[in-house]
């Protein structure tokens, strides 16, 4: 499964790279906005410090404006992606990009028949935003499982990626349900990671291998 971390904040971005596990980072402008410096210097920034690729949501408003605003920052990145909110300006760009080879994601999904839309598009991934239906009154998960289940009997390859997920067992429900890929915020990356069990039963280790190597020292 694709791990991303979403946001621009180059210090989670440093720390969530150390551990050797992020297929890249997502961001949106929501995101990018909230870092107070001009967006194509940020992703600059995390160009350098990312192995992996970067996901970057376009603003412009029809697909001439998309694709050239898209071929700017694919310019900058290494392995950029292409981020495109759902719609039919999205869809055209998202077919001109994809054919020239530039992987695209086609971005705040709340149906199946947009998830079947986008990848007739084109798009390598879909994002189906599982927090933002649950606030609702809808069920994110329920979503996912009808797209994986749709693209898997239609043969279709476009990756769902789990987004607005925000907690850890989010990432486990859309994994399980098929989805590719998951996007999170920071915190819960480490939620992920961190267990107060493997807290204790390490601390209770290392106690005993204490206890042991004073018990050898005397005896010897
Ligand atoms: C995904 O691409 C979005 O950037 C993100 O997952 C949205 O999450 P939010 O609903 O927590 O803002």
């Amino acid at each position: 499964m694709e791990i991303y971390i979403d946001t621009a904040d180059l210090n989670e971005i440093k720390k969530a790279m150390s551990l050797s596990i992020l297929d890249g980072v997502t961001t949106n402008p929501t995101i990018l906005s909230k870092q107070g410096v001009p967006y194509k210097e940020r992703l600059g920034e995390i160009n350098e410090i990312v192995d992996g690729k970067i996901w970057y949501q376009v603003v412009s408003s029809n697909s001439e404006a998309m694709v050239r605003e898209a071929l700017e920052v694919v310019s900058l990145l290494e392995q950029p992606v292409i981020k495109l909110p759902i719609g039919q300006e999205s869809l055209k760009a998202s077919k001109i990009l994809s054919n020239q080879g530039i992987e695209t994601n086609m971005t705040l999904v709340f149906s199946v028949a947009q998830a079947i839309l986008s990848a007739k598009a084109g798009a390598s991934y879909i994002s189906p935003y599982v927090g933002r239906i649950n606030d609702i009154g809808w069920s994110g998960l329920q979503l996912i499982k009808d797209i994986t289940q749709i693209f898997s009997i239609q043969g279709i390859q476009t990756k769902v990626i789990g987004a607005s997920l925000r907690s850890s067992q989010d990432i486990v429900s859309v994994a399980e349900l098929g989805a590719k890929a998951a996007t999170m915020p920071f915190k819960v990356l480490t939620q992920m990671l961190n267990n107060p069990m493997t807290d204790s039963g390490l601390v209770q280790f290392n106690d005993d291998w204490k206890a042991y190597q004073r018990q050898l020292a005397t005896t010897q």
